[in-house]
């Protein structure tokens, strides 16, 4: 047995100040889904995004997603486009919903929704008799995607965007903070998130008509009388004052923690880059910034000789390293293989070659050249 330390992919780095505004719920008897570290965790986020944003913390980034989809009218029957290489939480609410998922594959620059692949779908989906009733784009490991051109198609065909920013909180594209761009918008701080909240998430809209609605449906959907009516189906999936108070000193650390996902970033390029046959996803143009949430890179065993990221992978857990194969896309999993797709193989092959190496923003210097130490030793390292 490997007697190091293990080395995990991605996990909780804690500013400092999380017990003491967690302290304070409880000093303050906020034990319960309202409270004072909710209203500051909200309008520190607000903050930080910009462009506008009203935030509604929630218990998850699902969470969020399914009341964006109930907001947007998607019921029993419609169709909701989705990025096929994405983790499942982006498809699940659609189902949830009694909805269909219509995959969209990626394109090579981002690994995010393709615009052609979009457009090609919204077309044949009219042609077929049904017009989408919303599109979710993924940034997928904090790269943003093409949002230009897929708002551009989204506008064209007045079809409304739930941006999943779940990976990509610190994210920005033109100027323009991920996680701003959808008429709603969704962050999520789980666990292994950029910032965690031990699990949480968070729905943005510059609408605050939206927010406003969708803070009545996460508390039941009581109707404003004084004793307990309900017009319309509710959800309890507001977040907890408790888990608000460590949002809150996780929000005071987050230009570090993105700062630091971006070295860890850099100093695999540096080390690796040397390897014929392993490549990484890079930002296209200098107003494309990544968060880097986690480091992915592609395994072309035709030029490793052999090594692909299986080998990879069995090599670093070896070592007591945790990796991790990228994203299964949605169009490939079984439980969506009724769904239709429309794609050319772009993420299918990325799914065949590509691991997610450890990216914490908690890793020391001596924790990356592990890493690297084993990759290079499994893969021959061409030094010219
Ligand atoms: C792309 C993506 N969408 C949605 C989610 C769902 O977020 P949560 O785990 O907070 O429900 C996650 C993360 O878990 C994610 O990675």
């Amino acid at each position: 047995m490997n007697m190091q330390n293990r080395i995990h992919l991605s996990v909780a780095h804690l500013g400092g100040r999380e017990q003491e505004y967690v302290k304070e719920a409880f000093d303050s008897n906020w034990v319960t889904t309202a409270g004072h570290n909710i209203d500051a965790f909200e309008k520190d986020l607000e903050k930080f995004l910009g462009n506008n944003s009203h935030a509604l913390a929630l218990y998850s980034g699902t969470a969020a997603i399914h009341l964006a989809l109930i907001l947007m009218d998607v019921k029993d029957g419609d169709e909701v486009l989705c990025q096929s290489f994405t983790y499942s939480a982006s498809a699940n609410p659609i189902f949830y919903q009694r909805a269909t998922p219509v995959f969209v594959d990626s394109e090579e620059k981002t690994w995010n929704m393709s615009p052609e692949h979009l457009e090609r779908a919204i077309k044949d989906r009219i042609k077929k008799g049904k017009k989408p009733k919303a599109v979710i784009p993924v940034h997928l490991y904090g790269m943003p995607a093409s949002m230009d051109e897929i708002l551009a198609i989204a506008a064209k065909y007045e079809i409304p965007v739930i941006e999943d920013a779940a990976e990509s909180l610190g994210s920005v594209y033109k100027g323009i903070n991920c996680g701003t761009f959808g008429d709603l918008s969704i962050l999520s701080f789980n666990g292994n998130k950029i910032i965690t909240t031990a699990g949480g998430g968070v729905l943005v809209s510059g609408n605050q008509e939206l927010i406003r609605k969708a803070l009545y449906l996460s508390t039941q959907a009581r109707d404003a009388t004084t004793h307990y009516q309900h017009s319309q189906i509710g959800y309890n999936y507001r977040m907890s004052n408790i888990l608000a108070g460590i949002g809150r000193a996780q929000m005071q650390v987050l230009p570090q923690r993105i700062e630091q996902r971006r070295k860890n970033n850099i100093y695999y390029r540096e080390h690796l880059s040397c390897i014929d046959g392993i490549s990484f996803l890079t930002e296209s143009s200098p107003d494309i910034f990544s968060n880097y949430w986690l480091t992915t890179i592609l395994v072309d065993k035709a030029k490793t000789g052999g090594a692909d990221w299986k080998a990879i992978q069995e090599k670093l857990e070896e070592a007591n390293i945790e990796s991790r194969p990228l994203w299964k896309p949605m169009h490939l999993q079984p439980v969506f293989r009724d769904c239709p797709f429309y794609g050319d193989g772009t993420s299918d092959a990325l799914f065949e070659k590509g691991l997610c190496l450890p990216s914490g923003s908690i890793l020391s210097e001596e924790d990356l050249q592990r890493v690297v130490e084993v990759i290079r030793k499994t893969v021959k390292c061409d030094t010219r």
